[in-house]
């Protein structure tokens, strides 16, 4: 759906509405996200691709919770070098913004499979610094401010193309990461990726995913992604993509309310439909007209008192 009340700009890119794909949720073909971007998605982010490939782990990789899911998936991708071809083709069919995510082991990891990606035609890459089931990247990178600050300059330093900064939850202070992000330059930042979790299979007695942990995404998550998102806003001024069990409109609406210019959707497509965005961007503008507002950027941070 792409009409002015829902247009959005988010570091620098002009999105038809305020809903994307998030990361590892269908994201890894051309043909997959073109068809994700027809079920109403503003944007797509990909799945995360490193410098070189990796297979991930051995089944089981994800498990139903009752009000989500926990994956351990690790992030399994074929390495920029090949990625890129996918990355050319989406770019060359796709109507809406393309945003590759990356990880690395190091800030020249980053900032390489960035730079390739970005050459290739990304209009933007995200950087997932906030995997929780991964040793030495994700989420051990993005919890330390000193590596976080690294990887972010370095990748800013390398490339010319907005850069979005995926955060974890798993942290101490989730603000005081989004404010070291932000002053390493980083153009928006996505909060949150996946909360650390795990289940136990009562017969064989053992935790169920071969990894042991992994990360909870889905509605359970939902009111803890709001809370970062609205911490976050009242401290930092950098454009954020919320992230975190949306489902609906309503989930949306209460997004943006905490401070959010946009969000981004995973879980919700894999136990609802793809069609959840057409949904999200109808149930937006019936909401925005019933309002009287002009724009859905009206709605944000409007939930903070002044
Ligand atoms: C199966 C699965 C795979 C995921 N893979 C990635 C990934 O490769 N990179 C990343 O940054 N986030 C990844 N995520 C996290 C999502 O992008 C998102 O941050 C999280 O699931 C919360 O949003 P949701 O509740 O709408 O799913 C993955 C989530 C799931 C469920």
């Amino acid at each position: 759906m792409n009409n002015n009340l829902l247009n959005v700009n988010i570091a620098g890119l002009q999105l038809g509405n305020p809903t994307a794909l998030a990361s590892g949720i269908l994201g890894y073909t051309g043909d997959i996200m073109q068809a994700v971007a027809e079920n109403g998605a503003g944007a797509v982010v990909t799945k995360s691709v490193g410098v070189n490939p990796r297979m991930g782990y051995a089944n089981p990789t994800v498990v139903q919770a009752k009000s989500g899911l926990i994956n351990a998936m690790g992030l399994p991708n074929p390495g920029i070098n090949e990625y890129i071809e996918e990355i050319k083709y989406a770019k060359s069919i796709l109507q809406v913004p393309l945003i590759v995510s990356v990880y690395g082991y190091s800030a020249d990891e980053y900032a390489l499979a960035a730079k390739k990606a970005a050459a290739a035609g990304a209009d933007a890459v995200e950087l997932n610094v906030s995997c929780p089931h991964v040793k030495y990247t994700g989420s051990e990178i993005g919890g330390n401010p000193k590596l976080l600050r690294d990887v972010v300059c370095k990748v800013k330093a390398e490339m010319n193309k907005p850069v979005i900064v995926k955060l974890s939850p798993n942290v101490t202070d989730i603000v005081e990461l989004a404010d070291v992000a932000a002053k390493a330059g980083a153009d928006a930042l996505t909060v949150i990726n996946t909360v650390r979790a795990m289940a136990i299979d009562v017969e064989t007695t053992l935790p169920v995913l071969t990894n042991i942990r992994g990360g909870l995404s889905g509605p359970a998550i939902k009111p803890i992604a709001l809370r970062c998102v609205y911490d976050i806003s009242e401290c930092v001024k950098t454009p954020i993509m919320g992230c975190g069990g949306i489902t609906d409109w309503r989930d949306a609406v209460e997004f943006l309310l905490a401070g959010a210019s946009a969000v981004q959707i995973g879980t919700a497509i894999a136990m609802e439909a793809p069609s959840v965005f057409q949904d999200i961007n109808c149930g937006l503008t019936d909401y925005l007209k019933r309002k009287g507002y002009r724009s859905v950027n009206e709605l944000v941070g409007k939930s903070h008192r002044a």
